[in-house]
């Protein structure tokens, strides 16, 4: 019925989708709770929803299903990506929780996960390394034709693991700790060695050199040197050092002063051939997941707000959907997309885990300018505040200035409306999939995607 609608609306033009509003009324309810009243609510049902992904009845303990749907699409694997995903959501939970019962209920989970992911390690795969992209949910190979190898896969697992190794250091369980150095080394190592060779992107469509895999792989490595310095293996923190260095140069390249913002993709050499214009938001989802403090390609850098601002431009005026209802908009992956969550011929919609991540992108902005107590302007990222109606002179402003404070509430403000925009769209029950149809705004796509809800939780914990 849904997918009838969906149609429908596009049948009968953007024109009067625009005009006839009932078509895409999904759920009064829902849309006229306030934003504070939805959010706690809608947290409930996406913490339970994602938990009921992690080793689901019919799969092995560990497996961190993608979706539950089995068939169209079939999501019922385990995405080494997904997966680290959603444990690095799970490794906070672990870490913030008082709980006794609930910690110990968080350590099961992500053991298991542990578990599973060195089998994932230690299994022959088509690829040949932990590049292989995902797993059967009874943790054996999946030999079926892919996109391989996908190489972010091991730079996340590892960092997620990275992650959960020093929370165990400060929490003085070095015997568990050290358990989890050779899981940890075994993907760094492979980063390490082959960040250089060409691999497919996280949407498994292009073969080639990726911001998003560069960038979680310098993270990893520095994260890696830091952790393997810590635990005293200081040629291993060397080698992870020197290789990130080796990165960091290899990103510059990804900036493209002609247009504006950060390239998706260099050097293909394989794979889908429509994506002109390079534009997409993985660029700012690799920002988001290669999280740190150090100002590498942060939220600050200029480069990145420009990326974020020609997205945001992008997507309003491709979709439908983005013309109706909340400020803020529906963003997808790139202009270009033609998977609509069932084939490949179809045609993109605004993706939920890309809609949070802008949410949480303005949330980290204002977080980050608040503990820099400095935001500065530059030739790059003045459209990016103008846009939010801010006319700045190039330089600084400093937290003794009033407008300083104003920046920081419009920047919250700003993510509030992506949040809005979910809202929009959201079902009664709070069920999230992976898409929202770009004409009518329903949900579509693989139901209850995993990484859907984490995206969600992670960009609620940032606010
Ligand atoms: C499935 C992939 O997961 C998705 O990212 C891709 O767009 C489609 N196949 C089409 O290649
Ligand atoms: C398709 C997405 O493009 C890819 O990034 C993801 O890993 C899989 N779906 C599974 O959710």
């Amino acid at each position: 019925m849904k997918f009838f609608l969906g149609n429908f609306a596009k049948l009968i033009g953007l024109g009067f989708a625009v005009l006839t509003i009932p078509i895409q009324a999904n759920d009064n309810l829902v849309r006229s709770l306030p934003l504070e009243q939805w959010l706690p609510r809608q947290e409930k049902v996406a913490l339970k929803n994602l938990l009921r992904n992690i080793s689901p009845p019919g799969a092995a303990k560990g497996a961190v299903v993608a979706s539950p749907s089995q068939i169209n699409p079939n999501y019922w694997y385990h995405w080494v990506r997904d997966a680290a995903l959603v444990m690095s959501f799970i490794v906070e939970q672990y870490r913030n929780t008082g709980d006794p019962n609930q910690k110990s209920y968080y350590l099961d989970l992500i053991w298991d996960y542990i578990d599973f992911s060195r089998t994932n390690q230690l299994t022959a795969t088509p690829s040949g390394g932990p590049g292989e992209p995902k797993f059967n949910v009874d943790g054996t190979v999946f030999m079926g034709p892919w996109g391989r190898p996908q190489n972010d896969g091991p730079a996340l697992r590892a960092l997620t693991l990275i992650q959960f190794a020093k929370t165990l250091l400060s929490e003085g369980k070095y015997e568990e700790q050290r358990r989890l150095s050779s899981i940890i080394k075994f993907d760094l190592e492979y980063v390490l060695h082959h960040w250089k060779d060409a691999c497919f992107d996280l949407w498994e469509e292009i073969k080639g050199h990726h911001f998003y895999t560069l960038l979680v792989q310098y993270r990893s490595l520095v994260e890696g040197a830091s952790y393997m310095g810590l635990v005293g293996d200081n040629s291993a923190s060397d080698s992870y050092a020197a290789g990130a260095k080796n990165l960091e140069t290899e990103l510059q390249r990804f900036w493209d002063s002609s247009r504006g913002y950060l390239q998706s993709t260099l050097n293909r050499v394989g794979g889908i051939e429509y994506k002109n214009s390079n534009l997409d938001s993985s660029v700012i989802l690799g920002v988001l997941h290669a999280a740190s403090s150090d100002d590498f390609f942060g939220v600050d850098d200029p480069r990145v707000q420009a990326t974020v601002l020609k997205l945001k431009e992008k997507f309003k005026s491709l979709y439908a959907t983005n013309q109706m209802g909340p400020r803020g908009v529906g963003i997808g992956r790139y202009p270009e997309d033609k998977y609509d969550g069932y084939s490949s011929e179809g045609e993109g919609n605004p993706w939920v885990l890309a809609t949070n991540g802008f949410a949480e992108f303005f949330y980290k902005l204002r977080n980050r300018y608040r503990s820099k107590g400095e935001i500065t302007v530059s030739q790059l990222n003045r459209s990016f505040f103008k846009e939010m109606g801010f006319t700045f002179p190039l330089g600084k402003i400093r937290k003794t200035e009033p407008l300083f404070e104003q920046v920081l509430k419009k920047l919250q403000e700003e993510g509030d409306q992506y949040f809005e925009r979910v809202k929009f769209h959201a079902d009664s029950d709070g069920q999230m999939s992976e898409q929202m149809n770009r004409w009518s705004g329903y949900q579509q796509g693989a139901r209850d995607l995993t990484w859907s809800y984490a995206s969600f939780l992670t960009a609620l914990r940032m606010r």
